[in-house]
């Protein structure tokens, strides 16, 4: 098999990894750590695949060195954290945990030490239990909480990090989280109470922008990693491109996977139309100054893509999903391996925004495990890199502005209500001796970032 691969990219361009807090670090409870909603939400029982937690995770907050390390050995630029809101604050609001911050710093300094650009993600999903039992992101004050929690961070780390990412993914926090209840925290609201939490997290990326933009003392460079439907027309003809490109502007009467409902007030200072037609009596209640809030410039859209939908124009025009061939390949979710998708929705998101784009997140969970000659040989994962890569290089060369790619993750991790059944990880995980290993993947990562966009 050639995993070859020769492409230029940017000279610029930005080649990095990702992870989150309560994905690997574990410490659940130490250093004065208050608890989260996943640690919560993994203590109650059938929620989590195999009873799985977070609690341990890949003991991050104790091995971060040794991370470092590996991420310095695999050349990565750039590193994608986020930073966990209950360590630093344990009651979501008012009093700071000392030690929580000085977690980050130690890791700020490392990074920076190691020559590795860190980015920083404010929210990734593990939200103060204390708040939401005061009503969480449903609570009017909720834009303001995490407003709070901004300035401490951007206090404290801001002299050092210049690269930052509000919110992750509100589809799913949102979504999973508080309408089909799958995640953390598990409520299912119903469909105006999770538009009403949309509209809160919506004012709170606002407020955290303008925060960040004024408080800052380096000069900030700010986005957010929304996720959202990629479509890919099933064939080249002119109908079906344009039905693609429908799906993904498209807002969903009974989804939150939508691209332009979380992006259009973000950028365009508005919710689309249809949006509001379909949504109707179910619509957030929008203060007058909401929009001047939540519309701040920001310097590029994240994008978090891992598949696609496969599609052909119905006869009305809109997208109808079509099945690909049995036996296509998917991942070990069962998400499709399309790596069109990535093209697509790149090319999409730039088109409408006109902003400079980074790929947050794409990758892929396998079963690897540590061969009996001590290496891990996931010749899936380069071959999907390989060619969602290509497909990236594509939209870049059709004029695409594309800043970045960002592998998820860095290493394997818990996987949310999947526990620890899926590997993401550049690097290989041993849970019960918490040993690392490189997998091949990280040392083909290596020679792509080395060339940039080059492995031969
Ligand atoms: C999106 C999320 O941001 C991340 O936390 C998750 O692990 C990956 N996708 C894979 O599902």
């Amino acid at each position: 098999m050639s995993n070859n691969y020769s492409k230029s990219f940017p000279e610029d361009f930005t080649w990095g990894a990702a992870a989150a807090a309560y994905q690997i670090e574990g410490a659940w409870d130490e250093d004065g750590k208050g608890k989260s909603v996943w640690d919560a939400y993994c203590n109650e029982k059938g929620k989590i695949w195999d009873g799985d937690s977070g609690r341990v995770a890949c003991d991050h907050y104790h091995r971060y060195s040794e991370d470092i390390e590996i991420m310095q050995a695999i050349g990565l630029q750039a590193y994608r954290l986020s930073v966990s809101w209950p360590r630093i604050m344990p009651e979501g609001k008012g009093a700071i945990n000392t030690k929580g911050l000085e977690f980050y710093d130690r890791l700020i300094d490392e990074l920076l030490e190691a020559g590795i650009t860190p980015w920083v993600t404010l929210f990734h999903w593990d939200y103060p239990l204390t708040l939401d039992l005061q009503g969480g992101w449903l609570a009017e004050d909720s834009p303001k909480w995490f407003a709070n929690y901004t300035e401490v961070v951007v206090d404290s780390l801001s002299d050092r990090v210049a690269h930052w990412i509000t919110l992750n993914e509100p589809q799913c926090f949102v979504g999973l989280g508080h309408f089909v209840g799958c995640h953390a925290p598990g409520h299912r609201m119903g469909l105006a109470k999770a538009l009403q939490i949309g509209h809160n997290a919506l004012l709170a990326h606002g407020m955290a922008t303008s925060i960040i933009r004024t408080q800052s003392k380096l000069q900030a460079s700010v986005g957010w990693a929304p996720v959202g439907n990629s479509y890919v027309p099933a064939t080249s003809n002119e109908q079906d491109r344009a039905a693609a490109i429908r799906g993904m502007e498209k807002v969903f009467p009974d989804s939150l996977w939508n691209n332009t409902w979380w992006g259009d007030p973000v950028v365009f200072g508005r919710y689309p139309e249809e949006g509001i037609e379909i949504y109707g009596d179910a619509m957030p209640k929008i203060g007058p100054d909401d929009f001047d809030i939540i519309q701040q410039p920001i310097d590029f859209y994240g994008c978090n893509v891992y598949t696609g939908i496969p599609c052909k124009a119905g006869d009305d025009g809109e997208p109808s999903e079509v099945k690909l061939p049995s036996g296509s390949p998917r991942t070990l979710f069962q998400w499709r391996m399309l790596p069109e998708s990535i093209y697509w929705v790149s090319t999409f998101l730039h088109e409408r925004y006109q902003l400079p784009l980074v790929i947050t997140e794409n990758g892929l969970s396998c079963h690897d495990w540590v061969c009996l000659d001590g290496k891990v040989h996931d010749s899936q994962r380069i071959d999907f890199m390989n060619r969602y890569l290509t497909q990236l290089h594509r939209a870049i060369e059709e004029g695409a502005d594309i800043r970045g790619y960002f592998q998820w993750s860095i290493m394997d991790n818990f996987e949310w209500a999947e526990g620890y059944k899926h590997r993401f990880g550049l690097i290989h995980i041993d849970y019960e001796t918490q040993a690392r290993t490189m997998k091949d993947s990280a040392y083909w990562y290596k020679e792509i970032i080395q060339g940039n966009g080059t492995c031969i």
